[in-house]
């Protein structure tokens, strides 16, 4: 079996270049289908998720070309099939995207019902209201979705809860709508916008993006042609950052988009570390023991769910005793007793969770329980004394390209090995 082997004790000091963010890529790439012209994208993250997304778009029928390890051309004229499925597929939470998309373009889709990490019930009632609020017809049978449509017309749609999921498969489906589309309530983070700007750049008509009134004039087709960066990873910024705080180290942060870290900035303030933000840097160092903190996790701009572990970490060695309410999902402080093996003392109970700050971790064998909290874990392990056995890593390879070398070249002593 495959783990991290980490000996921890150092602290973090140096440079890390941050990649594309996961969360904007899957969708971007799924939306390149919708155009029958060769698009481009770069600045897209090597991890397995955007690489499951890449075969499944493959297999029916797109033409998927690797420039490098970053760049993808790509092009959706001869999509033979408007079946999505597969064991890989089914894996991803991001396999509902083709749904969008798919139907968007061709007024139909099937795809295998979404998995991803088990940390909630992911509900996909939005998505479904979306489309048929389009004038899709939506049937679920055999562990298969299908959005069927013969046309689809813009609408008025009230998300009833603020999800990212929805608001971009909406999004997709209404670009090429006919009419106006408006998504109220709709999800504000960082790969929203980048989705909206890049189907803008294939000719939709997209307004709003990163607000919670999106309104979205269908247009009759999208166009190709240029080429498209994706948005540097908010979420690998910010782990980067709390991994600065935890070892009490130093780290420059760049190719990052400061703004859209504010929120774990002041956070990082307010327990006593520092951060100096550049134009596309951060660079964040502590030299005392954090102190304690209250933490909800909230939809952007609010505290990110997928920061929540890695901020548990920095509260489990807190100078006193915090607390983290968890607004978005209800399964996600597993990480929580394996954090307790090395020494911490957490009390989870449903969404909340009672950290009483201990001064030190010890290294103890671990499991990762979903991808953010494997990186939570790995910066628990740095900061432990002795050494920390991480198993689970596919979960982690899902979301995060090369982290071991990332945290090897700030100092970590971390190594993949297998058992
Ligand atoms: C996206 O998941 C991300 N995944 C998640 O990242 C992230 O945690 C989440 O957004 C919240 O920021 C991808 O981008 C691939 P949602 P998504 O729809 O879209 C409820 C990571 O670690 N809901 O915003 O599935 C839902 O149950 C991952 O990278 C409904 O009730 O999340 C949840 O409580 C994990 N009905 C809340 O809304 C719906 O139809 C937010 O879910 C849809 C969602």
């Amino acid at each position: 079996m495959e783990q991290y082997a980490i000996n921890g004790g150092n602290p973090l000091v140096g440079e890390v270049e941050i990649g594309g963010a996961k969360n904007a890529a899957l969708p971007i790439l799924a939306a390149s289908l919708m155009t029958d012209e060769t698009v481009l994208i770069e600045n897209m993250p090597d991890v397995r998720d955007t690489n499951i997304l890449l075969d499944a778009m493959a297999g029916i029928g797109t033409h998927v070309e690797r420039v490098d390890r970053h760049t993808v051309k790509i092009n959706g004229s001869l999509i033979h099939d408007l079946t999505v499925n597969g064991d890989s597929v089914k894996k991803i939470r991001a396999s509902y995207y083709f749904l969008g998309a798919l139907l968007g373009k061709y007024k139909k889709a099937t795809v295998v019902l979404p998995g991803g990490c088990d940390i909630g019930c992911r509900a996909i009632d939005q998505h479904i209201k979306g489309f048929k609020a389009l004038g899709a017809t939506v049937e679920i049978a055999h562990g298969m979705i299908t959005a069927e449509a013969s046309h689809l017309c813009g609408a008025h749609i009230y998300l009833d809860v603020v999800s990212v999921g929805a608001t971009i498969n909406i999004m997709m489906a209404a670009a090429l709508a006919e009419g106006r589309t408006t998504i109220e309530n709709a999800a504000k983070e960082p790969h929203i916008v980048d989705l909206a700007n890049f189907l803008n750049t294939m000719g939709a008509d997209i307004r709003g993006a990163g607000t919670d009134v999106i309104k979205i004039n269908g247009v009759e087709k999208l166009t190709g042609g240029k080429s498209y960066s994706v948005v540097p990873d908010q979420i690998e910024a910010g782990t980067f950052m709390l991994a600065a705080v935890a070892s009490r180290g130093d780290i420059t942060i760049r190719n990052c988009i400061t703004k859209h870290l504010e929120c774990v900035t002041a956070k990082i303030l307010e327990i006593g570390g520092n951060v100096e933000a550049g134009e596309d840097f951060l660079r964040v160092w502590c030299d005392k023991r954090p102190s304690k903190a209250t933490i909800k996790t909230l939809p952007y701009p609010g505290f990110p769910t997928d920061l929540q572990a890695q901020m548990g970490v920095v509260l489990s060695i807190a100078d006193g005793t915090s607390i983290i309410n968890e607004s978005i999902w209800e399964s996600r402080f597993q990480y929580t007793n394996e954090l307790n093996k090395m020494g911490a003392q957490i009390t989870s109970q449903g969404k909340s969770a009672i950290f009483e700050g201990v001064e030190k971790l010890y290294g103890a064998s671990v499991y990762s329980t979903d991808l953010r909290a494997g990186a939570a874990l790995i910066i628990a392990g740095i900061i432990a004394e002795g050494r920390t056995e991480i198993y689970n890593l596919g979960h982690i390879d899902r979301g995060y390209e090369n982290i071991e070398e990332k945290f090897r070249k700030l100092g970590a002593n971390i190594e993949r090995v297998q058992e």
